[in-house]
């Protein structure tokens, strides 16, 4: 569906025949199913939404997602249409956990706001008041989903000497707990006493909108909200109401709700950082998501049994 990196299209070309997607062809339902016709398999990224009528095309055999988060397909519909779908989990976590912390720095910083200050040929000479932002050491991080990139992003905060709180309906084994110091609280305690909040959930019909107006109203003034995993796990309308009321301090956000559309709100907010969903973009954790998701597909066209399988009752 679009290009991916070496050696991704390699893999690809040893194991079939590899159609490329029209650049210029729109990314819809009815013309993914028009270029899937006659495929045995069709590699898509998360911007290409997968459901039943792409996923009823006769002889589909794999869906490859070159992501691990795979809300764009609908895997029930996979499933009955006996078609395996596989992503590409692991290989981003520690990408992912590094950028969630770049955007949480930075919003804290306000690294992009002195950027800003110095080309605009601002800054007149060095002031005790200027660009004063908020701690990161030994200040309170609140982590919700607390899967693989949640304890990477936990693990980088105990270098930082912050305190950890989490949030997941499936709280980690103690040891994990102390290892990484980091204590389960429901969501309500972690919203009211962290600094900083940072999202780590997949997004699910459970998950869609899990922070909006009353979450953040029971957030501190001056929290930082850091958002990596996927748009509408956050009301972005009730986002912009709740910066423009100072309910919370800021936000660096990488994933939006209608993406790639950004609500205008937060354009006009220098207390928010946005970043066109790059958490994942370094050359060696996108190379190794082509590959994986090329070795996914290679192994479900030779007839075998895809090692990333989201829906294994396909292929037993
Ligand atoms: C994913 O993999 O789900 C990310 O959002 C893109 O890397």
């Amino acid at each position: 569906m679009h290009p991916i990196l070496e050696p991704g299209p390699t893999i690809l070309a040893e194991a079939a025949e590899v159609i490329a997607y029209p650049q210029d062809r729109p990314l819809d339902e009815a013309s993914i199913r028009q270029a899937a016709e006659g495929c045995l398999g069709l590699v898509t990224q998360l911007m290409d939404p997968v459901r039943e009528t792409v996923l009823s095309t006769p002889g589909l055999r794999c869906v490859s997602n070159v992501a691990v988060g795979f809300d764009n397909i609908d895997v029930a519909a996979a499933t009955a249409n006996k078609v395996m779908v596989t992503n590409t989990p692991g290989v981003l976590d520690d990408a992912t956990a590094d950028f969630a912390f770049t955007l949480l720095m930075s919003t804290a910083r306000r690294v992009v706001e002195a950027d800003n200050f110095i080309r605009q040929g601002r800054f007149r000479g060095w002031a005790i008041d200027m660009m004063l932002g908020t701690d990161i050491h030994d200040a309170t991080i609140g982590i919700v989903g607390m899967g693989r990139i949640g304890r990477g992003v936990a693990h980088r905060a105990k270098g930082f000497n912050m305190r950890i709180l989490y949030y997941d309906p499936y709280p980690l084994p103690p040891e994990v707990e102390q290892q990484l110091g980091a204590t389960h609280v429901e969501l309500n305690r972690l919203l009211a006493e962290s600094d900083f909040v940072s999202v780590h959930t997949p997004l699910t019909p459970e998950t869609q909108h899990l922070l909006s107006t009353p979450q953040f109203t029971a957030m501190k003034r001056t929290a930082i909200l850091v958002n990596t995993s996927r748009g509408p796990v956050i009301d972005e309308a009730a986002l912009v109401q709740a910066l423009q009321a100072r309910l919370i301090a800021g936000a660096g956000l990488d994933v939006y709700e209608r993406e790639p559309a950004v609500h205008p709100g937060l354009l006009q907010m220098p207390n928010v950082i946005l970043t066109p969903h790059i958490a994942s973009a370094t050359v060696r954790t996108r190379s190794e998501m082509s590959a994986m998701a090329a070795r996914n597909m290679a192994t479900a066209v030779r007839g075998g049994r895809p090692p990333n399988l989201l829906n294994p009752e396909v292929k037993r």
